[in-house]
């Protein structure tokens, strides 16, 4: 990914797009977690939650004036990397988490929606964990001024959140989560191959 993540940052075009790309999954990422809320019961852990994902997706959406004004006004497809994947990420992974704890541990309702919070989340942030580092080496490589430190912070906490609230969810969290792990780890092979082949091709460079 090192490689991939350095190709992007030493070009400001490819850059900018990247940008916009982390925004609109953050963004989708917010959107999910609002969607997941129980309109009364909700706590301050998942408030909390969902407005900082929110945050991040402007956070990196301002980021992009940095490299260039006004570069990726939207999350149209030309103004992303790899778009067809990047959109496909989270609702496949989605998806996925969704059936199997239906099938496997028989939850539906607000159970099976919690759940599903819970675990795509819970994969998505052990990502982050993993992918914004790589991405603020290559920053401070290429010494850009965007930065994703904040960023780094607040994922950190939420995978340690995501893990208490599993614990006190279920007894069998462990088993769902190795699912949810590895159910996300072929979809951002997936994203990280078509991402790979996007920069190889022509699309990339003419913009
Ligand atoms: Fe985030
Ligand atoms: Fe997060």
């Amino acid at each position: 990914m090192k490689q991939i993540v350095d190709k992007i940052v030493s070009s400001p075009s490819l850059h900018a797009r990247w940008l916009n790309t982390l925004s609109m999954m953050e963004n989708a990422g917010a959107k999910k977690i609002k969607n997941c809320e129980d309109p009364v019961f909700v706590r301050e852990i998942i408030l909390k939650h969902s407005a900082e994902e929110a945050r991040h997706a402007y956070y990196l959406k301002k980021q992009i004036s940095k490299i260039e004004e006004n570069a990726c006004p939207t999350y149209e497809n030309r103004y992303l990397l790899a778009p067809g994947t990047s959109y496909h990420y989270l609702n496949a992974l989605d998806i996925s988490i969704c059936k199997y704890v239906k099938n496997t541990f028989g939850y539906s309702g607000y159970k099976l929606k919690y759940a599903a919070y819970l675990l795509v989340t819970y994969a998505i942030e052990v990502r982050a964990d993993e992918l914004y580092p790589v991405y603020q080496d290559s920053l401070s490589l290429f010494s850009s001024n965007v930065t994703v430190k904040s960023i780094i912070a607040e994922e950190k906490n939420h995978l340690e959140e995501m893990i208490l609230q599993l614990k006190e969810f279920s007894e069998d969290w462990e088993i769902m989560a190795r699912y949810a792990i590895e159910a996300e780890r072929i979809l951002f092979e997936e994203w990280k191959n078509d991402l790979e082949q996007y920069l190889s091709t022509d699309q990339a460079n003419d913009n």
